[in-house]
């Protein structure tokens, strides 16, 4: 089973996938790790993001083992992944990969911006997550704070409002919730209740194909 998991900043996407992945024993990427590590790249070779040149470098270049998950997480490491995700070779250089893990016998979590769309547009469940600006803002704010990092809820608010201009508006697959997907609104909901929701899309999903 592909389970294809897409959504805005800060949706709670990378932790309901973490916890399906758990619960149904596939394997999980998170393809925002792969935009992060080029951009990372980018930033450490000393040049700016949207320098396509230099992006494409660090794709050919890249080794997704290279950084630790904490070295890419970063707030500005993700407002950079956002600038070269935009470059259409970029893309397509990362496509192989990606196909590559969800084509793995067992099946496979992926989670990202444009899963159920270009990368597995086949993917048995589709599961668009989202949540208002400005909570998850707010869960952003909080990550960084328990980080022990000074905060500024103003510029955090703003960072996501750029980074979903920027997902949603470029022309190489922009972050649009597929046809054929789920949509789960977290807004309201806690981590757990929203992993219940998620197992509950999968299950019906599952039990509706299995009647047709
Ligand atoms: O999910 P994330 O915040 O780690 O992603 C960082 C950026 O990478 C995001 O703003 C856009 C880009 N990205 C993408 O374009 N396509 C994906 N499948 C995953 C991430």
């Amino acid at each position: 089973m592909i389970i294809a998991i897409d959504g805005p900043a800060a949706s709670g996407k990378g932790t309901i996938s973490k916890r399906l992945a758990a619960h149904y024993g596939l394997r999980h990427l998170d393809t925002g790790l792969l935009y992060r590590a080029v951009a990372k790249a980018v930033l450490d070779a000393g040049r700016s993001p949207d320098d396509s040149a230099a992006a494409m470098a660090a794709t050919f270049g890249l080794d997704p083992a290279r950084y630790d998950e904490a070295a890419l997480k970063t707030a500005a490491v993700g407002s950079a992944a956002s600038v070269v995700s935009a470059f259409p070779q970029v893309r397509d250089a990362l496509l192989a990969f990606q196909r590559d893990f969800a084509a793995h016998a067992a099946g496979a979590v992926l989670d990202g911006r444009d899963i159920g769309t270009v990368i597995c547009p086949d993917a048995e469940v589709k599961i668009f997550v989202t949540a208002t600006p400005e909570v998850r803002a707010g869960r952003r704010a909080a990550e960084y704070r328990g980080q022990g990092h000074d905060v500024d809820d103003a510029a955090v608010l703003a960072d996501i409002r750029a980074r979903d201009e920027r997902d949603t508006g470029r022309a190489a697959a922009p972050l649009k919730q597929a046809a054929d997907a789920h949509l789960l609104d977290t807004t309201d909901l806690d981590i757990d209740a929203a992993i219940r929701a998620a197992i509950d899309i999968v299950e019906a999903t599952r039990a509706g194909r299995g009647r047709g």
